[in-house]
């Protein structure tokens, strides 16, 4: 199934064009989703198998993550070819056969993309090594001489995001620099083949029927490395560069890549969505998320919220004021392939982010499972209840933990082997999902899975949960169906509550409100149409949020 294209004047009339503005976004990581060919590794054919699943969840689009040809230096943000299917995933007539699956379903399909860098199996790093220094293979990446008498120093002493050094020699003396794992060279921005060939890539998909894309690190694109090169230090100093200026991050001049994807976005009926992946400060990210930009961003402060009624507020608050000022929605994300779970988080006494949790390899904290879930399903029907797109991770629907105790021999993550002692990694939230209470990887393949499953893994299986009424899996069906009758304007307004109650009402006579405190609160009248756990009588316990609806007389 392919978009139609159309002149830049008809783009805006499109019938569908707000369908993102408050969409649940499903996240497929598609190595853990489903294995239907039973190498232990999750495929097209197991997605494609499972269409009416994320029918009957209540979602309105999917977002996959790497599918492409891949070494999984990072998990497929290690990306090979950008207009390819891994052979492992499948193959592009089976994306399409996707594409056309959802969208028969009234399902869209968001991409990601990962323009910051490459892999270093891509054709063209593979043609810069060759070309050798000061060719024109060369300026697609960044290589710069090294220090030292032999040039044997890295150009500059910067630590890359996963740990360890920042740059890379290669074989004839020079060194790249890779703001990740050193199998993921950035790529030059400044250099005009690369943005063409962006476009290239933006338009393959688009072509094929995708609906938006997801920008991976859509910060970091365009660069200016001074010389000589800063230090660490110097980066770090956030006096001697000016916001927009920075050499490698947040820049202002991003943009210009931007606007010109919007261009091409808008060539589309309805026009392309983008969102922003932006690690910048939010008053930034209103510019990644404007409509001559990529027309979203992601904030991730839920997924760093403790249990606290007013961090939730002021995160709430905030949020919506910055959508305000871009024209976007908002998005609001508890969960995804890069953070510990948010069921194990709410259920560790710290509350934290879980990081010291994850190293100790469980044993730092207790973590309390019901507790745990108890409060993420409270989040999320909070979260679902805002106005603004709700970002879902594989899995969160079946309310799973976090898999702390993965041996180190099965580790997959960079994070963790070029950080060791530091950083366990981010494969607890990747272990493939349990679709069978029983059998060979809980119904995941007929195989392994490629990541190991814990012993107590089918409890939360879909299988498990279809069984139980009270479970996670229908609680996200009931939230999410609800949502879409209840859902008109994007509006808010609080409402009077206790200090520990998080209570608003959107349009149309329709209240959430989350008891954060430790004592049952009275529930405000009307009639409850979903809650996240058990009621007593007509009070709203500890750890539980409702809905309500004032019917009008
Ligand atoms: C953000 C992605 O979400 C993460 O998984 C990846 O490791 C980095 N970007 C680098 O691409």
């Amino acid at each position: 199934m392919t978009n139609t294209t159309l002149s830049p004047s008809d783009a805006l009339l499109g019938p569908d064009a707000d369908w993102w503005r408050q969409a649940a976004v499903y996240q497929i990581y598609p190595r853990s989703f489903a294995d239907a060919n039973g190498d232990g590794v999750g495929d097209l054919r197991g997605i494609l198998s499972r269409v009416d699943y994320l029918k009957g969840l209540g979602i309105d689009a999917v977002w996959m993550s790497p599918f492409y040809p891949s070494a999984l230096a990072d998990g497929g943000y290690d990306v090979d070819d950008y207009r390819d299917v891994d052979p492992r995933i499948g193959t592009l007539a089976e994306f399409d056969e996707l594409v056309a699956a959802l969208h028969a379903r009234s399902l869209k399909l968001i991409v990601d993309i990962v323009p910051n860098h490459s892999s270093d199996r891509h054709v063209w790093f593979q043609e810069a090594l060759a070309a050798g220094p000061g060719s024109p293979e060369r300026d697609r990446y960044i290589f710069r001489d090294g220090l030292g008498e032999n040039g044997e120093l890295p150009p500059a002493d910067w630590t890359s995001t996963f740990g360890g050094p920042a740059w890379t020699r290669v074989a004839d003396g020079q060194w790249y620099f890779h703001m990740f794992a050193k199998e993921q060279p950035d790529w030059n921005w400044a250099n005009r083949e690369i943005r063409d060939d962006f476009l290239k890539t933006l338009a393959f998909w688009a072509d094929r029927g995708v609906d938006g894309f997801r920008i991976d690190v859509a910060h970091a694109l365009t660069k200016r490395l001074p010389e000589p090169l800063p230090t660490a230090a110097e980066l770090a100093d956030p006096t001697l560069f000016p916001v927009g200026d920075h050499p490698l991050s947040d820049r202002d001049d991003v943009q210009e890549v931007y606007a010109e994807w919007r261009e091409l976005f808008n060539r589309y009926s309805p026009p392309l969505t983008a969102v922003a992946e932006a690690w910048v400060p939010a008053d930034r990210r209103v510019r990644y998320a404007s409509r001559d930009s990529l027309g979203q961003a992601f904030n991730f402060d839920l997924l760093r919220a403790t249990w606290n009624p007013e961090e939730f507020r002021t995160i709430i608050r905030d949020n919506l004021a910055l959508a305000g000022q871009s024209g976007a929605s908002s998005t609001w994300v508890f969960s995804n392939h890069d953070v510990v779970r948010h069921a194990s988080r709410y259920g560790l006494p710290s509350g934290g982010e879980g990081r010291e949790w994850l190293l100790s390899g469980g044993t730092s904290e207790v973590e309390d499972r019901d507790l745990g879930v108890a409060r993420a399903r409270a989040v999320s029907l909070l979260a679902f209840a805002l106005p603004g797109s709700a970002y879902l991770y594989q899995g969160e629907e079946l309310g799973l933990p976090e898999v702390v105790d993965i041996p180190e021999s099965e580790r997959q993550d960079p994070a963790f082997f070029r950080n060791r002692g530091v950083e366990i990694g981010r494969d607890g939230c990747r272990v493939p999902l349990p679709w069978t209470t029983e059998g060979s990887s809980f119904g995941f393949g007929s195989g392994d899975s490629h990541l190991p499953q814990p012993v107590w893994w089918g409890d939360y299986s879909v299988e498990t949960e279809e069984a139980d009424d009270s479970s996670t899996l229908h609680f996200y069906r009931r939230a999410l169906a609800l949502r879409h009758e209840l859902q008109t304007a994007e509006e808010l307004s609080w409402i009077d509550a206790p200090e520990s109650v998080v209570a608003f009402r959107r349009p149309g006579g329709w209240v959430s409100v989350t008891n954060f405190g430790v004592e049952s609160v009275e529930l405000p009248a009307g009639r409850v149409v979903i809650a996240s756990g058990a009621l007593d009588g007509d009070r709203l316990p500890a750890d539980t949020t409702a809905w309500i609806v004032v019917d009008a007389d």
